[in-house]
């Protein structure tokens, strides 16, 4: 059988991560422990999550000059991403992200972009050749909102599928981004988009109206609320698996490269949705991005035992 063949363009970042008891307050000075550097990056995360779930896969982002970007690249390559299209960005850093994890697993991030600001639709443009192979191709909005949009028009022209994870939130998304194939946001992603308060709305109203904007399919990752999925006809919310949490981070990275994966092999979205949140259910239960993205043989074993 061929393997799906998915196109990932965004970010890639070194992730700082510590350990706190809970997040700081403004001007409170708590105490952390258990600092890492860990790769990470929206993008990257879910290159790494579609090459261990078993798509043949390339990532196309940029890397700083400096001491993260080898680090970064290898990462990728190690979970067998291909690499070929990271370019290296001279006089720049790699984008970091600075992470709290919680008691709770949860976390709170800081991005500061680096090389991924950097990412142009030019960058894009010599991709096309990609476009053309890939059964479809996943982004993020943690790379220019201009760049976002050259992605979205290039797929329309060469009739590839997209699958927008709608993080981290923005207020102000080019219309283009609904004419993509298939909308993930979280809840607060998509209070974002639609520009109501995070908790003001259900996650099946907000995803009513998302997909009253264009896109083919919206699928709403509510964390331990499960997934809402819409499409023709149907809003229906797909239960989570019930876990206790080490860190949140990836769970939804995880959680659309599998939905990714599912939907290119014609799987309904519903069971897709079912099969996204058994991998984000695995993300949660070791700490850091990168290192806590499944493969395919842990999530059959989860679906196994949870069935
Ligand atoms: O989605 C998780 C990711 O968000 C982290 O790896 C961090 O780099 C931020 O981009």
């Amino acid at each position: 059988m061929t393997k799906p063949r998915i196109l990932v363009i965004g970010s890639v970042n070194m992730d700082l991560v510590a350990r706190v008891e809970r997040a700081p307050a403004p001007g409170e000075n708590v105490r952390g422990w258990d600092l890492r550097t860990i790769p990470g990056g929206k993008g990257a995360n879910q290159a790494v999550a579609c090459a261990r779930l078993g798509a043949d896969t390339y990532f196309r982002g940029r890397v700083g000059d400096d001491e993260f970007g080898p680090r970064l690249v290898r990462s990728l390559s190690e979970a067998g991403v291909r690499t070929d299209t990271v370019t290296v960005t001279d006089g720049c850093a790699s984008g970091v992200a600075m992470i709290l994890v919680d008691a709770r697993g949860q976390n709170s991030i800081i991005v500061t972009p680096g090389a991924n600001g950097r990412l142009t639709p030019e960058d894009v443009t010599a991709v096309r050749k990609l476009f053309e192979w890939a059964d479809a191709v996943i982004l993020q909005l943690e790379i220019p909102p201009e760049t976002v949009a050259r992605i979205i028009h290039l797929a329309a022209e060469t009739g590839t599928r997209t699958v927008v994870d709608a993080g981290p939130p923005r207020k102000s998304a080019d219309a283009s981004l609904f004419q993509c194939t298939i909308l993930t946001p979280n809840e607060t992603e998509a209070a974002a988009l639609l520009g109501c308060a995070p908790g003001s709305r259900t996650a099946e109203a907000m995803a009513e109206e998302l997909l009253g904007r264009g896109p083919k399919a919206v699928v709403i990752k509510a964390g331990a609320g499960g997934a809402v999925v819409a499409d023709a006809g149907r809003i229906v919310r797909v239960p989570a698996f019930p876990i206790t949490p080490v860190d949140t981070t990836a769970a939804g990275d995880a959680f659309t490269a599998a939905l990714a994966i599912e939907f290119i092999q014609d799987v309904d979205l519903l069971e897709a949705a079912r099969v996204a949140n058994a991998a984000g259910a695995l993300a949660c239960l070791r700490l850091g991005a990168q290192p806590s993205m499944p493969t395919a043989a842990e999530v059959d074993e989860f679906l196994a035992k949870h069935s």
